[in-house]
């Protein structure tokens, strides 16, 4: 089945680890490597099926090439992921047999932690490999998400409302988690007003007390009559049940895989809705795990992040001349630094 999968073709490397004594069953893909070493998360995941850990990596890690290709990274794109329960499965071995396998590879792709992953996991991966980032030496990158996502919705008021100020703007947040909160930190500093939601009461309290945010149900978030949507919990909460409801001109958060199907970047488009794709505003976090990574300055990572903006504010400049959906010129930015003249 794998040859018949859609993102296969396209990798440069699919390795399948099978590790008997700690159990390690895990698929590593390097996508795209010519920019650099392919840099991505490991996600540990309960999956039903070893097909769909499959189609899951290879998704995830030609979306790793994207995003550290417009991020103006000397990486290229990998993912790997390990099938079993993060909740009841997690062994110091099992890293340590990852990191064998990482260093095996001999460093063409180096992981991270990601979705059902931590840093202590990847200190377990760390005892056999140096081919393993964000540590967590220098803490959490969430807030660097959340300042490229801040700096990416600047662009967008820019380009869509042509103003220069968030003052008065009213954003719908969805999911006041680590990117979320501090970006609902820093739009509310940037005088806008918050609309909230989330399924954690003791965040939505916090929001109401300390940014004045007004709280609405979890389902609600879509029919607010706002100036932004701003996803930052789920994906795929750009499809056809949201996207007549939504009364927002802009569309910036962090969530990763915004749109449930790709023709919905097109739909966006033709309702006036300035979307700004989810690879590009939340790579400030790759963006700090790479400086920390490569022992780059620390005090380059803000200066790098920022540019997110000015890539963001490039990508609705061409779209809008050349009639296009910002999602597919994201993907023509990126292609043209990863993919060889
Ligand atoms: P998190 O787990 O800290 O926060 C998620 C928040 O969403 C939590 O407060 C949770 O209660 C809330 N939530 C869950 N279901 C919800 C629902 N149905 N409606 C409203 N809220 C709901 O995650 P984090 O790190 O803040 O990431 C948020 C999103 O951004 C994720 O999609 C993640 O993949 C993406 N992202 C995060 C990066 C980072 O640096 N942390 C980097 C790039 C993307």
């Amino acid at each position: 089945f794998v040859f018949n999968e859609p993102n296969f073709d396209a990798h440069e490397q699919v390795v399948f680890v099978s590790e008997p004594k700690s159990g390690l069953k895990a698929i590593i893909a390097v996508h795209n490597t010519h920019l650099g070493p392919a840099m991505g998360g490991c996600r540990m995941w309960n999956y039903a099926s070893e097909a769909e850990a499959v189609t899951d990596v290879l998704r995830l890690s030609r979306g790793m090439t994207y995003k550290n290709a417009v991020a103006g990274l000397p990486i290229g794109g990998g993912k790997s992921v390990i099938i079993g329960n993060p909740k009841t499965d997690k062994t110091p071995a099992l890293f340590e047999a990852l990191g064998e396998a990482l260093e095996r590879l001999g460093g063409r792709y180096v992981t991270a932690e990601d979705v059902g992953t931590s840093p202590a996991d990847m200190a377990h991966v760390a005892q056999k490999t140096s081919f393993v980032a964000g540590l967590g030496a220098s803490g959490d990158p969430s807030p660097f998400t959340a300042l490229g996502c801040f700096v990416g919705a600047q662009a967008a008021v820019k380009h869509q409302l042509k103003r220069d100020s968030m003052e008065g703007l009213i954003v719908a947040l969805q999911g006041l988690g680590h990117v979320g909160y501090d970006y609902a930190r820093r739009l509310h500093a940037a005088g806008a007003k918050l609309v909230v939601a989330d399924i954690d009461q003791a965040a939505l309290e916090r929001a109401r007390r300390e940014l004045g945010a007004e709280v609405v149900p979890v389902d609600s978030i879509y029919d607010v009559q706002a100036d932004i949507y701003a996803p930052c919990a789920l994906g795929a909460t750009l499809n056809p049940n949201t996207l007549g409801r939504l009364k927002a001109k802009i569309v910036a958060g962090a969530a990763n895989n915004q749109l449930a199907t790709a023709d919905i970047g097109e739909a966006l488009r033709q309702k006036g809705i300035l979307y700004a794709p989810d690879f590009v505003i939340n790579a400030g976090g790759i963006i700090k795990v790479c400086y920390e990574y490569l022992s780059k300055p620390e005090a380059d990572v803000e200066a790098h992040v920022r540019q997110i903006g000015d890539t963001l504010a490039e990508v609705f400049a061409r779209a809008e001349r050349e009639g296009l959906p910002t999602s597919v010129v994201a993907d023509r930015v990126a292609e043209q630094r990863f993919k060889p003249a």
